[in-house]
């Protein structure tokens, strides 16, 4: 573990929202006097009603979040329309193409609302109504964040799918939340690469019949299929419209959006949040961790098919009237400099960005950040997985010449904004560590039994009460929500990752404790690829586990066992391979195949990860007890063929 403290720098404590003391004293109130803290920040926010209570929440069975119970606010008006009278001809969104030499777009705050309001209205003309779901898969351009904006503005509740899924897992998200609407494009681009996305998702259509109409943006001009009565193109509906568009008056307890993330179990899960609580926590984390001012330019590099860009590239920032730069591309196109010229040519002062992004750009040498100016950073952040002391050190050195706090933010799409970060004028960094949790924020850490550990130690990382940005729920499935969450260490919420505390108090996470890994910061369920791989009809059996990776942070190994007959070769891998791709997306492209004759398990027949974890990330010795295998010798054959040795 890195020791260094790097402290808050004077000059940027001097104007930060947030000082030591402030720090102190806010989370202070937060913990003793959580009611009379919210209602206060609650106030950033306008609402229609004011809430009867503050907070109901009860982390024991039967599990219930609510906050701001009984007020009624509307999320796209808080996002755009109050900023018009002071705001209206400020940018909110900057939005740089994946080609650096075509048009960059500027959309002001006047013309965000005339987009949404159209889109809205055509919403309402294609029958969308208060409450239901639609589907939005698209690529990285204005029209993706139009789309949230407009199911907020007319109360229904979006679902966004990455646009590196594909067509099955589409399918399924499609299914578990009935929507009957999609908005979508025709194609988009990463990185000088067409994504035939309208192809997806009528391959998706024909898997769930329940789709009754797909809003199609043209936007890359390939040749897609339009089916009579069902598609609509978004440009020749637009011409239809009027551009003013009441917002519904919604609940804070409405739904706003589901997300599907991956479980240690079984299929994604709806990650569900809702209106009011999400809002106010979006926009105060988006303000105090990366102390954010009017005149900021703030670029958050997710995609936002993920929880990232909900929160930090749309609502968060737009709540706080922010200019929020939207990229389409990837950070290695045309040339690794693409970032840092895009910060040049922007001004960007807030940075966010991710440590597998930062470790493949660190790869390439410094002359490609060097040869740029990057003097308007301010701030920089990193999130989705532990940043490593040495990408940090590049990060804070070469990149931010120095001068900028790095706030390492943790928090999950469970928890919809960031729990535990360095706040840039209050808290030290250390480079790996999260530091100190947000105000609100209660971490603790259990042994496995479930005692607390007190002061410095190791344990699993829980969170004794709640925030208003919790989710609520997993949509249909309360149960499983429960169990996932609440029942392993009853009276807290359980977050999957191991941590630890230093003598500091900061804390330090360790990576997930249960069957997901996250590669390149997205989590992705270890079931979900076995599951995939037995779904070509050669596999017998798979184990998938996650070990250590250089750029990834963690890379895919799967143990597969091939069903008899079938001769293991490098053609079986590459067919492997594209059968993950197909099921899940290339983004769970599996790196490591390891044939495994047999699998270690127990007398009982249960498949021991642990063993096949340590044989992935190269520890033979550590094995542990295999005493209880049905069969030890398997595991000297599996060692002996390990692929990373
Ligand atoms: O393991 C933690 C890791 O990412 C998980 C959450 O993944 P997801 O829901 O996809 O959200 C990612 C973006 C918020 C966590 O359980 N994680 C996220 N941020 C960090 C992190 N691990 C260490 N340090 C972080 N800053």
């Amino acid at each position: 573990m890195h020791k260094d403290l790097y402290p808050v720098k004077p000059e940027i404590a001097k104007n930060a929202w947030i000082d030591e003391s402030k720090y102190k004293e806010m989370y202070e109130q937060s913990i003793k006097n959580p009611e009379e803290f919210w209602a206060k920040q609650a106030e950033r926010l306008e609402w229609y009603s004011k809430w009867n209570k503050v907070k109901e929440t009860q982390f024991t069975k039967p599990v219930s979040i609510k906050w701001y119970l009984g007020g009624k606010l509307n999320v796209s008006y808080n996002c755009i329309d109050r900023h018009l009278k002071e705001r209206g001809d400020k940018v909110a969104f900057i939005w740089e193409p994946d080609n650096p030499e075509a048009a960059v777009r500027k959309i002001t705050y006047k013309e965000l609302h005339k987009e949404v309001c159209k889109l809205a209205n055509i919403l309402k003309d294609m029958g969308v109504k208060k409450g239901d779901f639609v589907t939005i898969y698209m690529p990285m351009i204005p029209e993706a964040t139009f789309a949230m904006l407009a199911c907020a503005r007319i109360g229904a509740v979006h679902s966004v799918i990455f646009g590196g899924f594909a067509p099955d897992s589409i399918a399924d998200r499609i299914a578990d939340c009935e929507s009957k609407f999609v908005i979508t494009a025709d194609a988009g681009y990463r990185g000088s690469k067409v994504i035939q996305l309208k192809e997806n998702i009528d391959k998706a259509i024909v898997k769930s019949d329940n789709v009754k109409k797909v809003l199609v943006v043209k936007y890359a001009n390939t040749k897609v299929e339009m089916k009579a009565g069902r598609d609509l193109w978004y440009h020749e509906e637009v011409q239809k419209v009027s551009d003013q568009c009441e917002p519904e008056k919604m609940d804070a307890e409405d739904p706003l959006f589901i997300l599907y993330t991956s479980g240690s179990t079984g299929k994604p899960k709806g990650v569900m949040h809702t209106t009011g609580g999400y809002l106010v926590f979006v926009s105060m984390t988006h303000q105090y961790v990366f102390d954010y001012h009017d005149n900021d330019i703030y670029w958050c590099t997710a995609d936002v098919g993920w929880v990232t860009g909900h929160s930090y590239i749309v609502y968060g920032p737009l709540a706080n009237g922010a200019t929020s730069l939207i990229f389409e591309g990837v950070p290695t196109y045309p040339t690794p400099s693409r970032f840092w010229e895009v910060i040049d040519k922007h001004q960007v002062s807030i940075f966010y960005s991710s440590p597998t992004a930062l470790r493949s750009l660190m790869r390439e040498g410094d002359q490609f950040v060097k040869n740029t100016s990057r003097k308007s950073l301010r701030v920089l952040g990193s999130v989705g997985e532990p940043i490593n002391p040495e990408a940090w050190a590049w990060y804070h050195d070469v990149v931010g010449d120095g001068r900028c706090p790095i706030v390492d933010t943790w928090w999950q799409t469970e928890t919809g904004g960031i729990l535990i970060s360095p706040l840039p004028g209050a808290i030290g960094q250390k480079p790996g560590s999260a530091t100190k949790p947000f105000f609100g924020v209660q971490p603790k850490l259990l042994t496995l039994e479930g005692k607390e550990v007190q002061g410095a130690g190791d344990g699993v990382l829980v969170l004794a009460d709640s925030w208003p940005g919790q989710m609520r729920t997993v949509y249909r499935n309360h149960s499983r929500f429960e169990d996932t969450y609440f029942s392993n260490y009853p009276g807290y919420y359980f977050t999957g990752d191991g941590c630890r505390r230093d003598e500091d108090g900061y804390y330090w996470i360790t990576g997930r404790v249960d069957d997901v890994i996250n590669v390149s910061g997205h989590r992705i369920g270890t079931a979900e690829i076995e599951s995939a791989l037995v779904a070509n009809h050669k596999v017998a059996e798979a184990a998938v586990v996650g070990y250590p990776h250089d750029i990834k942070g963690q890379g895919i190994y799967a143990f597969v066992t091939l069903k008899a007959g079938e001769l293991p070769s490098d053609e079986v891998r590459k067919e492997l391979v594209q059968t993950v791709r197909k099921e899940i997306g290339p983004i769970a492209t599996p790196d490591l195949i390891q044939w495994a004759p047999r699998l270690p398990k127990t007398r009982s027949g249960k498949i021991m990860r642990r063993i096949l974890r340590k044989i992935a990330e190269n520890q033979p010795d550590q094995l542990g007890d295999t005493t209880t295998l049905s069969e030890p010798g398997v595991v000297q054959e599996l060692v002996d063929n390990r692929m990373n040795k």
